[in-house]
């Protein structure tokens, strides 16, 4: 186990480049076993969700192998359509499996995916979509199977833009008989890159990025090797912790309008933001100014895997905030750590109301998810004093490192095992 020990009150400066996205590589890792031929994803984020996704592929018999950051699977000799319950409980993004197994094998079994605990995260809107696709579903003891003669093309109405669901289906419908057609389609750029990797891969389909996504089912994808989109909320995470220190940074590798509102949200709080083709410079000078209100949307509203950093940053600014927390039901977890450190913020169901103190002050706090901690380290960077924070588990599912890159920008943050 280890933890972050955080000397707070340092101020940002430099460049750094954004690690390839998770929520890009882990669909695409599932998408590698569409095809017998070798699929190799460049530049691979190290973080344990990818590798948890490897195990999975392998457990279905696929060989994959690491060589630095490039991960290469060749899945020619994968039979098994079955993801153990262990597995699927340790990564939510295993229910991707389940679209690109029923075109492989025209089955699939899993337990109920995990993932962070934010919220109910129900799958009916994946399974929902499966059916409509022509699949018979039955779930006992614990487990989803999934069988189907063949896939066959439909028009499937979501009723929730939910990204995986999407993902899901993209997945499912690749090789389908005719034309699939999904409405009210998730539009994240992760997506778009999903789309991307597929149609590389001799897949048909265009939309992605609106509303309406069509799938044109192709007879057979072949091998590719691919470079995936940067990730958007790492690189969110270095704006606001710029914003929280002060000082100035560059981000490399994500335009602008990925990002959804921050960069609105951050102009109001008073950030100068440079953006130009995919940096994106920020300077933070003095005590900034709360925001009236941030909403988490779908894309391309304000993203709800930044709210609990933007959380971070209101708490130290100027006047009130509210923070209103759409997409999932317990995202405010981190909120009892950030109070240990001086924050005034009252919880009430999906709302957070921030009361912004002049400073933060330097404590023992725990991450209890992915996004809550990464908000505790940005709050521990701007503190004053000494924090430590404990159980980096999760954020080890997501940023590959950390530590180095906000050491690289003049943190004093050190790792140390326990
Ligand atoms: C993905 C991202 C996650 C991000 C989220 C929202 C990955 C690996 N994870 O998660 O980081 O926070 O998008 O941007 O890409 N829902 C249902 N039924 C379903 C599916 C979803 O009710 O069948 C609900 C969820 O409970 C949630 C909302 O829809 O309230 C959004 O979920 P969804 O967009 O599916 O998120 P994920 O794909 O799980």
């Amino acid at each position: 186990m280890d933890k972050f020990v955080i000397d707070g009150g340092r101020r940002l400066f430099g460049t750094i480049r954004a690690q390839s996205a998770k929520n890009s590589v882990l669909p695409l890792l599932a998408a590698s076993i569409l095809t017998e031929q070798r699929v190799t994803i460049c530049e691979t984020p190290i973080i344990s969700d990818v590798t948890c996704m490897a195990q999975i592929l392998r457990e279905l018999g696929a060989n994959v192998q690491f060589n630095g950051e490039n991960v290469t699977i060749d899945s020619a000799d994968a039979s098994e359509h079955r993801i153990s319950s262990a597995l699927t409980k340790e990564l939510r993004s295993s229910v991707f499996m389940l679209g690109s197994l029923l075109t492989r094998f025209h089955r699939a079994a899993c337990a109920y995916p995990g993932g962070c605990d934010i919220g109910l995260r129900p799958i009916d809107l994946h399974l929902n979509a499966l059916k409509r696709l022509g699949v018979e579903i039955e779930e006992h003891d614990g487990y989803i199977y999934c069988a189907c003669d063949r896939l066959t093309g439909a028009e499937i109405v979501l009723d929730f833009p939910s990204v995986g669901a999407t993902e899901n289906i993209l997945l499912a419908a690749v090789k389908a008989q005719g034309r699939t057609v999904i409405e009210g389609a998730a539009k994240e750029p992760e997506i778009v890159d999903l789309q991307n990797f597929l149609n590389r891969m001799g897949a048909k389909i265009a939309g992605a990025g609106t509303d309406t996504i069509e799938i044109e089912g192709v007879e057979r994808l072949g091998g590719i090797e691919y470079r995936p989109m940067k990730d958007r909320i790492e690189a969110g995470t270095y704006l606001i912790a710029c914003a929280i220190c002060g000082g100035e940074i560059e981000v490399e590798g994500v335009r602008g309008d990925c990002l959804g509102l921050l960069l609105h949200k951050l102009r109001e709080n008073g950030c100068k933001i440079h953006v130009k083709n995919d940096r994106i410079r920020i300077a933070s000078y003095g005590r900034l100014k709360c925001n009236r209100k941030i909403e988490t949307m779908p894309f391309p509203g304000f993203p709800t895997d930044l709210q609990a950093q933007a959380t971070a940053l209101n708490s130290v600014c100027e006047g009130c905030a509210l923070i209103v927390e759409n997409l999932f039901e317990t995202r405010y977890k981190y909120v009892p750590e950030l109070k240990k450190m001086g924050a005034d913020i009252e919880v009430n169901g999906r709302n957070a109301f921030v009361r912004g103190v002049k400073s933060l002050h330097g404590a023992s706090v725990t991450c209890c998810d992915l996004r809550g901690g990464a908000a505790l380290v940005l709050a521990a960077l701007g503190a004053e004093g000494v924090s430590e924070v404990l159980d980096l588990a999760y954020l080890d599912r997501g940023y590959s490192d950390l530590s180095g890159q906000l050491k690289n920008l003049g943190a004093e943050i050190k790792r140390v095992r326990i």
